[in-house]
């Protein structure tokens, strides 16, 4: 079966620096770029002997600064290096669509090395790259490359349906069709699919941009290898999601299950019609939904459940029969870890005081009510906090009403997003709130993990529970809708080192 090979960019400032980037990664790649144009000067003489010291096929690139490059010299500079190197071992060399200089694109057919003839776009995907890519192609056994920067999901859409429009057209092997930036990040993964013969990696911290990959998270995390036309594909869909934990936890429980043919990938979307019909083009199976679209999806699902109707935001679709199911996991995920602590299930009687009245407060009181469990809702913006309590028959005051807290303090859970991502690393909700030790604390936040509140509570001799917990919970109970079997347990090892 035809696969897409996996090439790494040598962006090193010598030669020295690029063998030794092809010793770390060399397990993971099939292929390298050598891009001259990162080189400095001096390391220019030793290109010809480069390819010799490498056991897999090398692309030579001198890319212009117009072009993305750092090349800064002369064309006439610039021909020179691709000519010296056209004799040297060197198996694709890479000529972009306005290249002129005939007699390297004709010493290369004769030397047996193939021409790469490359499309750049960094402003985004133009309306007529189907037409610029069935023109470009000058001799035949030219592949033809176009890296265009992906902008929104509506040319993510137009890329991939452009992409296995081609594939269906054409023979394997002459096309490579990349998005850049993080909204093109999926058809790096799924190159495979959409029938490009190579897809580009960069080793971590070399020109880093947003949407660029090592080899070896394209293969540790995301399965390259595997994937193929029968993969099943999952993904999380938010923006930003690049970062997402996510992707980390199914991908490792699809390997944890021998599921050879699943993949999780991020999603970055700013448009939900196109990404729902971005899903019906690669037949996505089922998407974790983050923010800030647990609202917006709503109106795209086929069926509902009863979270979804009732927190109003849903976190998980599923297809199946040719319908969009939603799910609401948040909820089951967050009553998961304080089931757990009370020995499996929540006594009578019992009472909480929820902070916050987001989006995040509403399916933590909807989950509480249901158990029964008595709750004082306490917002900094009262008026949330009523309307919430008023949909689910809580108590409710401002934030200034902590005193409050000690009517319903056998759990104390913080749901605003004030500490989140460290952005305010001192911030206390409560901080008028003197534990007793007898309290249960949650904070639904997961960086950091012990934010200052579960640390007051811990110090206190409170039991506490942190975001990571209800995170992992309800990732458990995703996986169990995409794929029908249990996320194992192994699968959120390591990922604290990750994030
Ligand atoms: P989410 O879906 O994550 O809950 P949200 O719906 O925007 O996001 O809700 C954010 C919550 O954090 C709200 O309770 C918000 O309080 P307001 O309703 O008064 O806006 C709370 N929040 C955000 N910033 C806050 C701050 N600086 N101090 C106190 N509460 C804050």
């Amino acid at each position: 079966m035809n696969r897409s090979s996996l090439c790494l960019s040598l962006t090193g400032a010598t030669v020295a620096e690029n063998l030794k980037e092809i010793e770390r990664y060399d397990c993971y790649c099939d292929l390298y770029e050598l891009r001259a144009d990162y080189l400095e000067p001096l390391s220019i003489s030793a290109l010809s002997s480069f390819p010799a010291q490498v056991k897999k096929p090398v692309i030579i690139t001198v890319r212009r600064a117009a072009d993305g490059g750092h090349f800064k010299g002369s064309e006439a500079e610039r021909c020179g290096i691709l000519r010296r190197c056209l004799a040297s071992g060197y198996r694709y060399i890479d000529l972009e669509e306005d290249f002129q200089d005939q007699k390297i694109e004709q010493a290369a057919e004769a030397g047996g090395v193939t021409v790469i003839r490359s499309f750049h776009d960094f402003s985004g995907v133009p309306a007529d790259l189907g037409r610029i890519i069935r023109n470009i192609k000058r001799n035949s056994g030219e592949v033809i490359k176009a890296a265009v920067m992906v902008q929104n999901t509506q040319e993510l859409l137009k890329l991939v349906e452009l992409a296995l429009e081609l594939k269906a057209q054409d023979e394997w092997g002459n096309r490579i069709i990349l998005g850049m930036g993080p909204m093109g990040f999926p058809t790096k993964v799924l190159s495979t699919i959409l029938g490009s013969s190579i897809t580009y990696s960069y080793a971590p911290g070399r020109q880093a941009a947003p949407g660029h990959v090592d080899p070896q998270t394209l293969v540790d995390l995301y399965r390259f290898p595997l994937v193929n036309q029968n993969t099943r594909i999952f993904g999380v869909i938010g923006n930003p999601v690049i970062h997402s934990k996510s992707p980390w936890l199914h991908n490792r429980g699809f390997s944890l299950r021998a599921m050879d043919d699943a993949v999780y990938i991020p999603f970055q979307v700013d448009n939900l019609e196109a990404f729902f019909q971005l899903a019906e083009v690669l037949d996505i199976r089922g998407v974790s939904v983050t923010i800030p679209h647990k609202q917006g999806v709503i109106p795209f699902l086929s069926s509902r459940d009863e979270g979804v109707e009732a927190a109003g935001a849903c976190n998980t679709i599923v297809w199946r029969d040719g319908l969009r199911r939603g799910y609401n996991t948040d909820i089951s995920g967050f009553m998961a870890p304080l089931k757990e602590s009370m020995g499996g299930a929540i006594p009578a009687g019992f009472r909480a005081a929820v902070i916050g009245a987001g989006g995040a407060a509403r399916a933590v009181v909807y989950a509480l009510r249901k158990e029964g469990v008595e709750v004082l809702i306490l917002n900094r913006t009262v008026e949330r906090a009523q309307d919430l309590a008023v949909a689910f028959g809580c108590s409710y005051g401002s934030l200034e009403e902590q005193e409050r807290i000690a009517d319903f303090s056998d759990l104390i859970v913080q749901t605003t997003s004030v500490g989140m991502n460290r952005e305010c690393p001192e911030y206390d909700p409560i901080p008028g709130y003197s534990f007793s030790g007898g309290e249960i604390v949650y904070d639904i936040i997961y960086i950091p993990r012990l934010t200052p509140l579960l640390k007051r509570a811990m110090d206190s001799g409170c039991r506490v529970i942190n975001g990571w917990e209800m995170l992992i919970a309800q990732a458990g109970i995703q996986f169990r809708l995409f794929t029908g079997q249990d996320l194992l347990r192994e699968a959120n090892s390591g990922i604290a080192d990750r994030y």
